[in-house]
């Protein structure tokens, strides 16, 4: 089958790689008919992950059909289209019957943080992901849901990770009716953030970025206020002055570890790998938010450490919360939102890339060329 492959940072390329088998009677082989690049595969692609190996295929947001099951699988057969977390997860260990489905127990042997992510790294388990023609989908009974007959594809493909993700970043930040709410970044995810902390009673939401074609999308997708980060001495002086210098009520960082808006942040993290990450909009959402108020951190960060703001966070009795998403938990209402049609996920995706010219798609979505907000990529049928 083709695959995309891992050859080193910024080099990513398409192979003939073995069509994966069944391994476990719970696996299934799903064909990949649509898939997305994510800002996370962004970190991988930019190097930033630890034990990203060459020869790895990346994805974790995919939809397919099946084309084969193992013996055990109750839940799918073949032929059903199907849509699949981004997380691997068991289902039954203490975690999984939590709905922490992300911090998985059973599913990582490498890392006791994480549970697993297919295509991310051997620190997210080592398994390969579906920007490719064929994935192997373990715990197939427990993961993927068959793709309802009235939902777009495009709506499905969004909702494996980007959509539930923004989504839950605006959930972990507890809004109250007619709290100020700021989302640091304008990305796929920070969208879908703005646009939800309105469904959960945000009386104002406000977006930072400094591309301004993201910043349009924020005011037409998510009716957001929007400011351009680089048009101003300092952000979160801004940021006080239009909320009567008290800070926002929730801040939600959804742009991770490679925040531009400090040079040394960037050379230490990006450059001489000292951090896991560069914390700038991290430190920004801790300085921007109000004493007691609530910081929700879905951008990824590696898992060593960063100079985050933690006294200030301390003094100011802040409640920070974060997670991988648990996308399972919030289908059912997620669904509903779409069906009604208040969520039109595919309304961010600007580039249809057939999956022969990955790498350029991970080229235009990492340098932000050609007004690109979500790229999918299209597996040739096989
Ligand atoms: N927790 C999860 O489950 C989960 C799931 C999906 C993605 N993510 C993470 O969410 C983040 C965003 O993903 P995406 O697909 O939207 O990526 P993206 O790269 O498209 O978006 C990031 C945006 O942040 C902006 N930005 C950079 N520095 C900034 C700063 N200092 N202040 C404000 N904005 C800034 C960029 O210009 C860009 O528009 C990534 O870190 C990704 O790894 C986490
Ligand atoms: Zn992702
Ligand atoms: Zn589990």
């Amino acid at each position: 089958m083709k695959a995309m492959v891992y050859r080193g940072p910024y080099r990513v390329r398409v192979e003939e790689k073995d069509r994966p088998t069944i391994e476990h009677p719970n696996d299934a082989i799903v064909r990949v008919t649509k898939a997305a690049i994510c800002g996370s595969d962004l970190h991988l692609y930019h190097g930033m992950m630890p034990d990203t190996r060459v020869g790895m295929t990346f994805g974790h947001e995919f939809i397919g059909v099946v084309d084969e099951v193992g013996g055990s699988v109750e839940h799918l057969k073949v032929g059903d289209r199907v849509m699949v977390p981004f997380n691997v997860y068991c289902g039954y260990c203490y975690f999984c019957t939590r709905g922490l489905y992300s911090n998985c127990h059973n599913v990582n042997a490498n890392a006791t943080a994480v549970g697993g992510i297919y295509g991310y790294s051997h620190t997210c388990g080592g398994y390969d992901g579906g920007q490719s023609q064929f994935v192997r989908v373990p715990f197939a009974d427990v993961g993927p849901s068959i793709i309802p007959d009235w939902m777009d594809d495009e709506d499905a493909v969004l909702l494996t990770d980007a959509c539930p993700t923004g989504y839950f970043g605006a959930q972990l930040g507890e809004i109250k009716e007619g709290e100020v709410v700021v989302v640091f970044g304008a990305g796929p995810v920070g969208l879908f953030a703005a646009k939800s902390a309105w469904l959960m009673g945000a009386g104002r939401v406000i977006v930072i970025d400094h591309l301004d074609y993201r910043l349009e999308k924020a005011q037409s997708f998510a009716h957001a206020e929007t400011y351009n980060f680089t048009q101003y001495d300092d952000i979160v002086v801004h940021l006080k002055k239009i909320t009567d210098y008290l800070g926002a009520d929730v801040v939600i960082d959804t742009v991770g570890a490679e925040a531009d808006g400090s040079f040394w942040q960037h050379v230490t993290s990006a450059k001489l790998k000292l951090q896991g990450g560069s914390p700038v909009a991290l430190n920004w959402a801790i300085d921007s938010v109000r004493k007691g108020g609530t910081v929700s951190v879905i951008g990824a960060y590696g898992p060593m450490f960063s100079a985050v703001k933690f006294g200030d966070a301390v003094n100011k009795g802040l409640t920070l919360r974060m997670n991988q998403c648990p996308v399972k938990r919030q289908w059912p209402r997620l669904f509903e939102h779409v069906r009604s049609g208040y969520l039109k996920p595919k309304d961010l995706v600007t580039h249809r890339i057939p999956l022969e010219h990955i790498a350029e798609g991970y080229h235009l979505f990492s340098a932000k060329l050609d007004g690109c907000i979500k790229p999918l990529v299209i597996p040739d049928p096989a």
